[in-house]
Parts: C-alpha cells; structure tokens; sequence
C-alpha cells in the first residue's frame, strides 16, 4: 500500500553543496521548501560533495562540513525514512554517468555557463576542468533518479537548462533513457538580500558578519545584525519599489510568518522601523530555533548519521545503478 503511494507522486530532486553554513537565504530560498515538498513529493536529496572540490577544498574541514550538511537535512525536517538523504560521493553512478555525458556536452554550450565564467575569474589560479564540467555532474545527479522536478534558484537554472538539453539530446540518440526534468518553481521564490547592502544577496563570504544571518545564530546575534540592519530613511513599513532595505525585511518577515506584504503593512501601521526589525529578529529566532536545536542533537550522534547515510546511498543507488546500467547498454558498452 505504502509503496504503490510512493510510486504515484512526482520525484523531485536537488542537492546542495557542503560549503560550510547555510545562511537564512539559503534556508528561506531553499532549505525551508525542500521540508514543505518533502510531503507531496517522492524526495532526493544529496549533500554534493564532488561538487565541492571544483574548488580547492581543505580536507578535514570537507569533511566535517559534509556531516554538518547531513546533519542539517535532518534538522529542517526531512525524514530519513521518507525521503532519500544521501551523500553523492557514496553513490558512484554519479561520477559514472557524469563521464558518459561529458561526451554528449558540447565544448560551445558548456562554455556559455555563466557560473563557469564567473567562477574561473575568481579562482584564476585553479580553473580546473571539473569546474567546466560541472553542469555534466549536475545532469547526472538529476537524471539518474528520472526526477520530474528540480527546485533551483536563479543562479542553477541554466544548468538545469543544460540537462535538459544533454537529455534529450541522448534520447534523440537512443530512444527514451532519461526523463526531462522540469524546473520546480516554489510559491515564493525568496531571494534574500544583505542586511547591511540590500542590493546584494545575502552571502555567507561577505566579509561584513553583520550582514548575514547564519542558520545556526544564536538569538541575541540574531536580534542584533536585524537591529542594525540597512533601511532608508522613511519609517513607514510599505513595500514599494527601490525601497530595497525594507523590501527585504518585509520578505524575510513574509517568509517566516506565511503573511502578505498588506497584511504586514497593516500590523505595523503607524509603527516605525525599531518595532519592525524588531518583529522580523524575533520571527526568524522562533524559526531558525528549532532547526538549530534539532541540528546540535544530531550532531553529537556521528553514529546516527553514520547510519543514515549509509541507508539514503543504497537507497539513491537502487534508482541510480538501474539507469547507469541502461545507459551503458544503449551506449554499447560490453557487458559481461
Ligand atoms: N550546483 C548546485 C548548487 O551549487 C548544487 C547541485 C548539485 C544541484 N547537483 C544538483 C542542484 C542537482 C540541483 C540538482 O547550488
């Protein structure tokens, strides 16, 4: 019974990079909807640690931020039972396919990613071919569990563009192989911008602390980086356009309190900014609070995790080694 209700729902999947703690964007902008999907959806998700060492990484720290990763899934709410929890390095296939389509990427498409230029004028002295192929490791984190949806930001979606190309373009080839994910756009594409420059997104390199919230603040550093957040000089809770500073403030408060920006703008009427960020500091320690104090339970139990893991890879590669395998076989690799 449970089994025929998991093959009916649509298969989502998305994966995101063990690049130390995630910030209160990434978590309103991603994290947060992956919980809220996890309940309609058959859900893959996968810490993406290859991923990770397109850029130079220090070992031990890849490590330990690998499990912070994990971890974190378990905090915002995935269940390991329900939904698929993996670690991508642990499921081989991945590295697998990602070589078969490197030979269906073309050099010309792969060379247009903008991420791929951005990144390479960054690290100038490492501008190494994974970071090129990149997008080909995506596709086959995507089209090895034959997802219908992927949810990505901005900032993955010509990615996701790319795998579908190389998708199709392999099933011009071989007849019907991979399904064509769609992108998934969630209800609210939360984009959230610096507390202390709004016009650009809140990151967890900025070298101002004051400027990002870290999954993991506690409260009173919480309320403190929302006291001093960037506003304009009107003191009137409205949103409305160049009005970046308040407009974020608004969507972060939106975000955690499932209220429309009238809805808010008539709770604060007459109130001015102090009351506001005061509002909005104490709406994300009220939703941050339990993600951190699940995640610090979990990560004293390595054991646990451990165990975890070790479940969600051989459950993600039951799905994955089907679709190598038949992807081996349409390519005409001998099998013996
Ligand atoms: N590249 C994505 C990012 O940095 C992470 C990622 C890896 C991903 N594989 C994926 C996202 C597959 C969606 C689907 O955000």
């Amino acid at each position: 019974m449970k089994m025929q209700m998991m093959e009916n729902k649509k298969r989502i999947l998305s994966a995101i990079q063990p690049s130390g703690l995630p910030t209160l964007g990434n978590y309103l902008g991603a994290l947060k909807n992956w919980a809220g999907m996890a309940r309609e959806f058959d859900c893959f998700f996968a810490v993406a640690d290859l991923h990770a060492i397109t850029v130079r990484q220090d070992p031990a720290l890849l490590k330990k931020q690998t499990l912070q990763m994990y971890a974190l899934l378990l905090a915002i709410g995935l269940d390991p039972q329900r939904d698929t929890l993996f670690i991508q390095s642990h499921v081989p296939e991945h590295s697998q396919l990602a070589w078969i389509l490197n030979c269906y990427a073309q050099f010309g498409e792969m060379s247009r990613m903008t991420q791929f230029k951005d990144k390479s004028s960054v690290y100038t002295d490492n501008i190494n071919v994974g970071l090129f192929a990149y997008p080909a490791l995506m596709a086959a984190d995507i089209l090895l569990y034959q997802a219908d949806f992927v949810p990505v930001g901005a900032d993955q979606k010509q990615h996701l563009e790319i795998t579908r190309d190389i998708a199709a373009r392999f099933n011009g080839i071989y007849g019907d192989v991979f399904k064509v994910p769609e992108p998934y756009i969630g209800k609210q594409g939360a984009r959230i911008m610096s507390l202390q420059d709004p016009s650009r997104k809140m990151s967890k390199s900025d070298e101002n602390l004051k400027s990002f919230i870290s999954i993991l603040d506690k409260p009173d550093s919480i309320m403190k980086k929302f006291k001093s957040a960037v506003t304009d000089s009107q003191a009137q809770v409205k949103y409305s356009p160049g009005k970046d500073g308040i407009n974020n403030l608004m969507n972060i408060y939106s975000c955690c309190r499932g209220k429309d920006y009238e809805e808010i703008e008539k709770e604060f009427e007459g109130r001015g900014y102090g009351d506001f960020k005061v509002a909005v500091a104490q709406a994300v320690i009220e939703e941050l609070q339990p993600v951190s104090e699940r995640f610090e339970r979990l990560i004293d139990d390595k054991a646990y995790l451990e165990q975890c893991a070790r479940q969600g890879a051989q459950k993600a590669q039951m799905t994955a080694s089907r679709t190598l395998e038949q992807v081996m076989k349409k390519v005409g690799f001998y099998k013996i």
